[in-house]
């Protein structure tokens, strides 16, 4: 017997900051993402790999002897239904924090979670390349990496000091990420799968279109 997805079903839905840089606009750009995902039942978290000081990944071999703060790394993403992953562009990709995080952790965390994808890049052409790789790393984690994805580009003129973005779009954007990690992650564990598949296999709204706009929660 399934549960039905209720709107205070309780959820739990981490984000993970691939940038260690004081001031990171890619932190500000995660804590707008997970305000997407807020709602009745659902609690957030960013998870600053700074504080979790990993060690690089030496392969599955020496897993018991990585120690605490891998094992807390690891733990605070297991309780999570929802993961969202947010990465500067680095020379045309993700960035190496990142890579080792998702390195150091594996199915046991991500096999059929939602994730969500953000990407910041400093120059012009956003961190689309960045995404596209991620999507490809989510699907060999066995993870559900949602259609919606967001990238912010100028970072360095896209956010005022409060860590808010000047363009409400931009902020419309990355809400929608969380919101669609959130709902999907929901509709998921509550085991509505036919509603899941419904609403995931949907026709997307056509990027760019007047209508993603109005299709876009919080709006
Ligand atoms: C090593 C490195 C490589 C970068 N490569 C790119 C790039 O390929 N394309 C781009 O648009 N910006 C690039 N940038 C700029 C960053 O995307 C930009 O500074 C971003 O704001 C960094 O994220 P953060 O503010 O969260 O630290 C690079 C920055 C660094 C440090």
């Amino acid at each position: 017997m399934t549960t039905p997805a209720t709107e205070t079903t309780s959820l739990h839905v981490v984000g993970l900051c691939g940038s260690l840089r004081s001031g990171s606009f890619t932190r500000m750009a995660l804590h707008v993402a997970l305000r997407g995902a807020e709602g009745p039942g659902v609690t957030t978290q960013l998870l600053d790999l700074d504080a979790f000081d990993l060690p690089f990944c030496r392969g599955k071999d020496n897993q018991t002897t990585y120690g605490e703060n891998v094992r807390r790394f690891r733990a605070s993403l297991r309780e999570a239904d929802g993961i969202l992953i947010a990465t500067p562009e680095y020379h045309g990709s993700f960035s190496g924090v990142v890579k080792n995080a998702l390195d150091l952790a594996g199915f046991e965390e991500f096999e059929g979670k939602m994730v969500g994808l953000i990407g910041v890049s400093g120059g012009r052409n956003g961190a689309s390349d960045a995404l596209n790789t991620l999507r490809a790393i989510g699907r060999s984690l066995h993870a559900w990496v949602v259609p919606t994805q967001a990238t912010i580009s100028g970072a360095w003129e896209a956010f005022q000091e409060n860590g808010e973005t000047r363009d409400p779009q931009d902020a419309r954007r990355l809400r929608a990420v969380g919101h669609e990690v959130a709902r999907f992650a929901r509709l998921h564990k509550c085991g509505e799968h036919l509603q899941f598949l419904k609403e995931w296999e949907a026709a997307p709204v056509n990027p760019g279109g007047p209508s993603e706009i109005e299709a876009t929660p919080g709006t």
